[in-house]
């Protein structure tokens, strides 16, 4: 049996990436859903910590360490087991989102080679086939953002300069991704889920 394709949703606070993976359910009924942090009870009780306005002020190494370990038992409970049995999977965020809030969001450059080196294990060679990055504008990602009805998280609340840090270092690195579409997010949702739909399936 082939292996099945790994599809990663990649963007900043209001890209919109929630939306445009609950309408891709219909065109793909049989392909597995999942997020990170998230996905497995472990990971949804990380997701819980790290979101928290409690963990503000968390140590980033901590922070760090927290997302990598979500993430090692994402791939071990879901994604690895999805693709081997030759399931398609859809994923929201993946490595791409630590590096780039954890080193650029962060300022912290000197987490890339522990990042580099931890992820070349718990990642289990699963890599994105495609990754879909939803470039939105910070200011505007934002403002959506902070009217979600379930109120900001933690990230939402960081100052503007971060998140133009976090926009920088997804525009350095989503090139180095095999199938990576960049899609202009700050365009209305219907223009962005053709684009999305035009993506997929170039890949699918
Ligand atoms: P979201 O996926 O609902 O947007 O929320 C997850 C938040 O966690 C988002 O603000 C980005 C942040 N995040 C990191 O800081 N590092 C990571 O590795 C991941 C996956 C998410």
């Amino acid at each position: 049996m082939s292996r099945g394709k790994f599809i990663v949703f990649e963007g900043g606070e209001g890209s919109g990436k929630s939306v445009h993976i609950e309408r891709l359910h219909f065109p793909l009924p049989d392909a597995v859903f999942t997020r990170y942090p998230g996905g497995v009870p472990v990971g949804e009780k990380i997701r819980a910590v790290v979101l928290s306005k409690e963990a503000e002020g968390m140590d980033t190494a901590t922070e760090l360490l927290l997302f990598l370990a979500a993430r090692a038992q994402l791939i071990a409970e879901v994604i690895e087991p999805a693709l081997a049995a030759g399931k398609t999977v859809i994923c929201d965020r993946f490595e791409l989102s630590t590096m780039v809030y954890q080193v650029y969001g962060r300022q912290k450059p000197e987490y890339q080679e522990l990042l580099a080196a931890v992820s070349k294990t718990i990642n289990k060679g699963c890599a994105p086939d495609a990754t879909i990055f939803l470039d939105v504008t910070p200011a505007i990602g934002l403002t959506r953002a902070r009217s979600r009805p379930e109120g900001p998280n933690r990230f939402d609340n960081e100052e503007l300069a971060f998140h133009e840090r976090v926009r920088e270092g997804y525009r350095k690195h989503i090139g180095e991704y095999p199938h990576a579409f960049v899609v202009d997010a700050d365009k209305p949702l219907e223009e962005v889920w053709q684009n999305v739909q035009k993506a997929v399936q170039s890949v699918l």
